[in-house]
């Protein structure tokens, strides 16, 4: 959600801010901009996309060794040239970029306005420039304006400020939004996220709430906005560039998505026990006791974290005995939930930095629940907070549709259950079953992910449908969620997942012979019911697609097409039947001509609630 990018070293600025910006145009691609100083200060900015800005400046590109650059997904203000960041006060000499929402903006705005100060954009951020520049006027010291400014603001904020009155220095600041500084030689990168700071160093700090840094060529200062000078820990980035490419793909998802048999097993390396028939999660040993003796099981989470989640709810129910719920973050928060104090919520987070589930999360530290974190990004916010965790490690997910986290997430929350249901009920026999099935678990992928060409030749079938019906049940039920998501995301085709028995009181008004339903019907105890459901669906001429279990024959009558996956245990079924929906979403958008890494309105990561 923005992407904020700044340089100060030996080099020229605006090729790196430019890179930088590609690296981070996940993050919102509403339009570009950039500021560097060269004696005087030079904005340029444009709607679109980075590519946009780049057109637009090449042939007369900003020369200078300091400077900052944005890449925006709208919240106040539609997304045109004038609203793009960054935003200078009226004399054109001070240029700040943000990530956030000013909360009390018009307050602000309506005081300076009163002093005379005009503005020309409708966002939030040239509210807080022109409060830094009337501070300024006042104080005579940048530093100071921009501290005393953010100490104003109500809301969230990741910003980097650069200015002719202070021309060697740039000054970031963190509250809600992520910032990470990279320590180069002689140089420093600062970033939304490591992903545009590891071609230049692995070594950054990671900002917290609160915390500001002021960067000179030669030194850097980290304080608190109270003007209390800390010392932000040193880490090593751990991820590599390669990471960061398509590595020969034609967009992120389809790498993402074929990466999925490794990013599974990098979930389960050096964490299955087979002789001990159970699992180590060495990031839960803090709250082994708090989990045996929870009374319950809250999970939180948006979107595709959600349908893990989802997913998660019954894999705990099931095998470990566990009553769990599971909650939208962005309700959760908002109405005064019940929380106990032996309840364990866990929030799963791609990204680490969702704002809804941050929320949620520290909600439920409030009411003093233990709480876990599945994410991710490592150092992100969410796995900082919360008392105990356990890293996904897809790596870098850079294509706005989660594909790879989705699967690690469930693999994690695969070995969570393993872990639990050992501690209460599961016999060692039943353990050495389930971490057998961990271990085959990769190669099924691997085999899953070959339908690719028939689903490419489905999916060439199906990509002017204007509706899709997704149904499973049980484990597959949040499958067919987030098979209608993935569908309705990248490709704009209305698409709804129901439990497939609650078809019958409402979507089935609308099947006909132009309504493709997708069935999620693996083998197992509920098959038969999942038959009947489709016999319903063929009844009234709907397009019946399966993804079945390998063998059964029997769909091949039932369904148009049939797509097999391999045998598994139920609760890891989810992880393979997913993925020819992940493949059906990519190759419809890639035949409908969408731009499948980067969907119009979404954004990778949703920092604003
Ligand atoms: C955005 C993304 C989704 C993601 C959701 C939650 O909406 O577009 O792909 O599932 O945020 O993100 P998180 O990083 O918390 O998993």
């Amino acid at each position: 959600m923005c992407g904020i990018i700044g340089y100060i070293g030996p080099q020229q600025a605006y090729p790196i801010l430019l890179n930088g910006l590609k690296r981070l145009e996940y993050r919102g691609y509403d339009s570009a901009g950039v500021a560097v100083i060269d004696g005087a200060l030079k904005v340029e900015k444009k709607a679109g996309k980075v590519v946009d800005l780049e057109l637009k400046i090449q042939s007369a590109t900003p020369i200078g060794n300091i400077g900052i650059g944005h890449t925006r997904w709208a919240t106040h203000g539609a997304p045109n040239d004038v609203n793009a960041h960054p935003h200078t006060d009226e004399k054109g000499e001070i240029a700040l970029i943000h990530n956030g929402i000013i909360e009390n903006y018009a307050t602000i705005k309506k005081t300076l306005e009163s002093e005379g100060y005009t503005f020309r954009t409708e966002t939030d951020t040239e509210v807080l420039v022109q409060l830094i520049r009337a501070l300024y006027d006042k104080l005579g010291d940048l530093e100071d304006a921009f501290r005393l400014a953010l100490k104003q603001v109500v809301g969230t904020y990741g910003v980097a400020m650069i200015s002719t009155l202070d021309p060697g220095r740039i000054f970031v600041a963190r509250n809600g939004s992520p910032l990470a500084l990279g320590i180069g030689d002689g140089e420093f990168i600062v970033a939304s996220d490591a992903s545009a700071i590891v071609q230049y160093t692995r070594q950054v700090v990671y900002l917290t709430d609160g915390m500001m840094a002021v960067l000179e060529r030669d030194k850097y200062t980290t304080k608190t906005i109270d003007n209390v000078v800390v010392n932000g820990q040193v880490e090593e980035i751990s991820f590599d560039t390669e990471e960061l490419e398509k590595g020969g793909y034609e967009h992120f998802m389809i790498k993402e998505i074929f990466e999925q048999p490794d990013t599974i097993r990098n979930a389960m390396r050096g964490r299955l026990q087979l002789d001990e028939s159970t699992v180590r999660l060495g990031g839960l040993s803090s709250v082994a006791d708090q989990l045996r003796d929870a009374r319950r099981i809250i999970i939180v989470a948006c979107g595709t974290s959600w349908h893990s989640a989802l997913v998660g709810e019954y894999m705990f129910e099931q095998l470990a005995n566990i009553p769990t719920e599971v909650e939208y973050a962005s309700e959760f928060r908002y109405r005064d939930p019940i929380i106990f104090k032996d309840d364990v919520v866990i929030a799963i987070s791609q990204s680490g930095e969702t704002a809804d589930t941050l929320a949620a999360l520290r909600e439920a530290k409030r009411r003093g629940a233990t709480t876990i974190g599945i994410v991710n990004v490592v150092g992100s916010t969410i796995a900082r907070e919360t008392d105990a965790g356990v890293y996904a490690h897809a790596g870098p997910e850079i294509g706005v549709a989660s594909t790879k986290a989705f699967t690690s997430q469930l693999t994690v929350l695969a070995l969570m259950t393993v872990k639990l249901a050992r501690m209460r009920r599961m016999g060692a026999a039943e353990g050495a079953q389930v971490i057998n099935a961990l271990i085959d678990l990769p190669e099924k992928v691997a085999a899953t992910l070959a339908s690719a060409e028939q689903v490419k030749k489905i999916a060439h079938e199906f990509a002017e449908a204007r509706n899709f019906l997704y149904l499973g049940r049980g484990y597959n039920f949040p499958v067919a969620l987030e098979g209608a998501l993935k569908l309705k995301e990248i490709s704009y085709i209305h698409a709804e997942g129901y439990p497939a028995a609650e078809m019958k009181h409402g979507p089935i008004a609308l099947i006909d012979r132009n309504m493709p339903v997708l069935f999620i019907a693996p083998e197992g105890d509920i098959y038969e019911k999942v038959i009947s459901n489709i016999q319903e669906v063929r009844a009234r001429s709907g397009r019946v697609i399966a993804i079945a279990t390998e063998g059964d024959t029997q769909m091949e009558s039932l369904a148009e097409h049939v797509i097999y996956v391999p045998r598994a245990l139920p609760f890891l079924s989810p992880i393979l039947n997913v993925l020819p929906l992940q493949l059906l979403a990519y190759y419809i958008a890639v035949e409908r001509g969408c731009n499948v890494d980067q969907p119009r309105n979404l954004a990778k990561s949703v920092t604003v609630e």
